[in-house]
């Protein structure tokens, strides 16, 4: 044995619960009082590391050291991700899988995507105008649905698009839940992974041809190790990998408009037109408000880093949210200012909404473009194109319940288009 710093550890048996009820501020919270961007506790009945900051992060993202295989709980695989997807590869085979997700985000496919969701906002608009009341979740949740199936090349019948939406839904709606909701999640997974597996069979025996630049068409074709064709399933899993997220940014699309609504101010800077302020104000968006808390892996052999010992397989967990909103990062980090951003020099390891590091070689998310874009969209709709009206309601957000979705989903009332 040899002299190592000790990591500061939680005592107790079992810290679960405390993980459950405190969300997304668990790990900042025994951050500060540790005085320590890492600590050891005790999580489903096992040690586990928990780590956050510039340093940490860039640990974890280091593949020699950390791996994915089994570090995902089951409930979360059951729902969010789906059996055999490339959240859970290592090594070569995720260089193989994330290079496929990799070679559907070019520029041009990225504004095909732009101009899809703009006809869909355009549709949901005139819509609107005729209802009363305006849910936006749910609204923008199906404008997101209709965009991805079709960037995706996935036919989906008109009937189809509200159960689709539903169950697309849940699957992110219930990762981090137990009991009913749960169970919703799992329900939804087998619904849409059974009718994505038909599609992808329909593909292979030629009875549908999606335009071949579509991930329908490459990941229903696509083999790993250029040998054998993935297996229905996991090609399923993978295609479902990009819509299932691509609904989920109507939670981001939601607290964009409950920036706007805080800071008015933002508004006018963002009416001015300047495509910098814009992205400045996106990032803020996902830097600022809750989403993904941390990130899961395992260690990979043991080693150490600044005199701590990491040990074999030990479970760790490095803080998304609270790297976000780390004081030795981020001036004032509970402040929302989208000009934080402007000399900003955008390091891989300090701005993590969307997890750190490489695209191609580790496995921070395939979908970070696509998402800024949808975001854009949605901003540029929200701030220019229509107005409405936001009655009295709840627009607080809990930092408890993952993930966090604005209590009344945003309602807006008289919905006028703009000339
Ligand atoms: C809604 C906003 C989104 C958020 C907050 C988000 C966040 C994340 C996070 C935190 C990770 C895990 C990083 C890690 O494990 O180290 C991830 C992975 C991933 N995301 Fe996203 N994401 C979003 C949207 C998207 C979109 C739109 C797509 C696809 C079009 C997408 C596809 C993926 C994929 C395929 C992975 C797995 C990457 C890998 O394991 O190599 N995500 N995302």
């Amino acid at each position: 044995m040899g002299n190592y710093n000790k990591i500061p550890r939680e005592k107790g048996m079992d810290h679960s619960l405390t993980l459950f009820r405190e969300g997304y501020i668990y790990i900042l919270n025994r951050r500060r009082t540790f005085h320590s961007d890492l600590f050891e506790t005790r999580l489903l009945g096992e040690k586990a590391i928990c780590m956050g900051g510039i340093e940490a992060a860039q640990l974890f993202y280091d593949a020699e050291k950390f791996k994915r295989k089994g570090a995902a709980p089951n409930r979360v695989i059951q729902t969010l991700f789906g059996k055999g997807g490339v959240q859970g590869l290592d090594g070569k085979s995720h260089q193989e899988r994330k290079e496929m997700f990799m070679s559907i985000m070019s520029r041009s496919e990225l504004n095909r995507l732009t101009i899809i969701a703009e006809r869909e906002w355009e549709r949901a608009i005139e819509r609107w105008r005729r209802m009363k009341k305006v849910i936006l979740y749910e609204e923008v949740k199906e404008i997101l649905c209709r965009t991805a199936c079709e960037w995706a090349g996935v036919t989906v019948q008109e009937d189809e698009i509200k159960n689709l939406t539903k169950n697309l839904g849940a699957m992110f709606e219930s990762a981090g839940s137990v009991g009913p909701n749960h169970w919703r999640g799992r329900r939804a997974r087998n619904v849409v992974e059974a009718w994505m597996a038909k599609h992808v069979e329909n593909v292979r025996q030629g009875m549908m041809t999606p335009p071949e630049h579509t991930a329908f068409h490459k990941f229903a074709l696509h083999s790993d190790h250029g040998d054998n064709l993935l297996d229905i399933k996991t090609a399923a899993v993978e295609i479902i990998n990009i819509l299932r997220p691509i609904v989920a940014i109507a939670i981001y699309i939601n607290f964009i408009a409950i920036a706007l609504y805080h800071y008015p101010d933002e508004t006018k800077k963002i009416q001015t037109g300047n495509e910098k302020y814009v992205e400045m104000f996106i990032h803020e968006v996902r830097r600022f408000y809750p989403f993904f808390p941390y990130a899961v892996a395992r260690v990979k052999r043991d080693f150490i880093w600044a005199g701590f010992r990491f040990q074999k397989g030990t479970l760790t967990l490095l803080d998304l949210y609270g790297t976000n909103h780390d004081p030795k990062i981020w001036d004032n980090p509970e402040v929302f200012h989208p000009e934080r951003f402007h000399d900003w020099e955008g390091g891989p390891f300090g701005f993590i909404p969307q997890g750190g590091g490489d695209y191609f070689l580790g496995h921070r998310c395939a979908g970070e473009w696509v998402t800024i874009e949808l975001m854009k969209v949605g901003l540029d709709f929200l701030v220019n194109r229509f107005d409405y009206n936001i009655p009295d309601q709840d627009l607080s957000y809990s930092m408890v319940n993952i993930p966090s979705i604005p209590r009344s989903q945003v309602v807006i009332r008289n919905v006028r288009r703009r000339d």
